[in-house]
């Protein structure tokens, strides 16, 4: 596997990370504070919740009549997972729904990220749905509205049918894009009377890349970069006919939007220079996705860049590719690109990242956290936006088990405390972030790491599947009881 902060840091050009004095256990789970009447925190009504995903947790692979997706298939090939895992099992979510959701609960949480698995509901992708994938997802939005919490779906994060691979080409074919069109329909008629909250694609800039550029997601292809960009267009397509479906099936009132892990770029030194040459490169180096969804146009800079790699595409595209969204939802992780201002091309330069940078258990995961001040700031500014959704944030940790059996993990708290601490800046000068989802609830299937990477609140023995909640579940708790990040 190539050096993991590359991995993660460029996904983007595609788009054009005292011993006798200690107090006992149970005294440092303090009980959440009530939120002070005038907290001074994030705004009222701000939306806090945590996420997950189909392939990541569910397991039941083979129950109830889904069909396989490339994620099934790409685990198996040696050597591409981590560990040699596979998601076959996960969290076994599929049963353990309703005790996952009492987490959720127990967290505070008014709001769940969780995504469909498509080949559930279509075994291969297309043709006759299966009652039996959908009812999965009746039974969890209900438990979850039992609980006084509110379903926010993903439709696609990553779990493509295997069919679709196989008969198209995955998303190499606009065929793909318009299936997926009729899937968004199909769960907008089933699912909108008591979903309200649409996320379409998760990171493109992510699984196009990754998938067909270099091969290390699935379906492990490498094809050449003119390729790639045609299936950045497709993904923006798909993006675009799944919004439109939203609007023509489902119930009135519907949101809809796309959860992007948005090239982070961030100016080095606050100056005005380097601010407005950070909003510069973070248009360009999303041109490929983002702009084009919010703009409706590919940028001059990113054609010329691209050249005669530059995506094929019609007018008609366009238009169904900038279909108005309700929000745009951001995965934001890591600083990805420290701006200055420059003379030269766009007028903007990224500096090179020192190898000392520091970064949590990942690799890839630098910790930055001005970067949940900035993107959201510049985003609203570039793309007037006035929602935007952390759709994820959160940190992986090594997460060990002490003899007491707690989870005692203050780097993932010191991360959020920071990260959370430059949300809260922003939405306080009036950026319009309206919600955050932690990732993750719980430790999963981490994809190419397998269950080598922890991100969860709650740790998971895999071989007992217990989950124990981390000192991170009652920070989060805090955090949101008393609405402000000083938690
Ligand atoms: C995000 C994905 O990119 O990062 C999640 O949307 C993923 O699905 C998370 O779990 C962590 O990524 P990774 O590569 O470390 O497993």
């Amino acid at each position: 596997m190539p050096d993991e902060v590359s991995r993660r840091q460029f996904a983007k050009l595609a788009g054009l990370s005292a011993a006798g004095m200690a107090s006992p256990a149970s005294s440092v789970e303090a009980k959440p504070a009530a939120a002070p009447r005038d907290s001074g925190g994030f705004p009222q009504n701000f939306v806090w919740g945590t996420a997950t995903s189909s392939y990541q947790v569910e397991g039941a692979v083979n129950e109830d009549g889904r069909g396989a997706s490339i994620w099934d298939k790409f685990v198996r090939i040696p050597g591409k997972i981590e560990d040699g895992t596979t998601g076959d099992h996960a969290n076994e979510h599929y049963h353990r729904y309703k005790e996952d959701i009492a987490l959720v609960r127990e967290l505070g949480c008014k709001a769940y990220r969780f995504s469909v698995a498509w080949p559930r509901v279509f075994p291969d992708g297309d043709g006759k749905p299966n009652p039996k994938g959908l009812d999965f997802y009746n039974r969890l939005v209900d438990e979850l509205l039992k609980n006084g919490i509110e379903p926010w779906l993903t439709l696609y994060h990553w779990d493509l049918p295997q069919s679709l691979q196989d008969r198209f080409g995955g998303w190499r074919s606009t065929e793909t894009c318009k299936i997926f069109g009729d899937y968004a329909a199909y769960v907008a008629e089933h699912l909108t009377d008591r979903v309200k909250n649409v996320f379409t694609l998760n990171e493109s800039g992510r699984f196009v890349y990754f998938g067909y550029g270099i091969g290390i997601d699935a379906p492990g292809l490498t094809l050449p970069q003119a390729e790639v960009n045609q299936i950045r267009h497709n993904s923006a397509l798909a993006h675009g006919l799944a919004v439109q479906a939203l609007r023509a099936h489902g119930r009135r009132g519907t949101r809809v939007g796309p959860a992007e892990n948005i090239d982070a770029c961030i100016p080095a030194i606050d100056t005005p220079e380097n601010v407005r040459a950070a909003e510069i490169a973070l248009r360009e180096l999303n041109a490929g996705y983002l702009n084009v969804i919010m703009t409706g146009r590919y940028t001059d800079a990113f054609l010329k860049y691209a050249g005669a790699d530059a995506p094929k595409y019609t007018e008609a595209d366009l238009k169904i590719i900038s279909s108005p969204v309700d929000f745009v939802g951001l995965n934001i992780y890591s600083p990805q690109h420290y701006i200055v201002a420059s003379d030269q091309g766009a007028g903007f330069m990224p500096l090179p990242i020192p190898k000392s940078f520091p970064h949590m258990n990942s690799d890839w995961l630098r910790v930055g956290p001005e970067t949940i001040y900035w993107v959201p700031k510049l985003a609203a500014k570039i793309w007037k936006t006035n929602a935007i959704y952390i759709s994820e944030n959160g940190a992986s940790g090594d997460d060990q088990v002490t003899q007491d059996g707690k989870i005692y993990d203050t780097d993932r708290i010191m991360y959020l405390r920071n990260y959370l601490a430059q949300l809260q800046r922003a939405t306080t000068e009036g950026v319009p972030v309206r919600g955050y989802f932690l990732w993750s609830l719980m430790d999963n299937f981490e994809w190419v790491y397998g269950l080598n990477k922890r991100f969860g609140l709650y740790h998971v023995n895999f071989d007992t599947q217990v989950r124990t909640p981390k000192l991170s579940a009652s920070f989060y708790r805090n955090v949101i009881a008393k609405n402000a990040a000083g938690a």
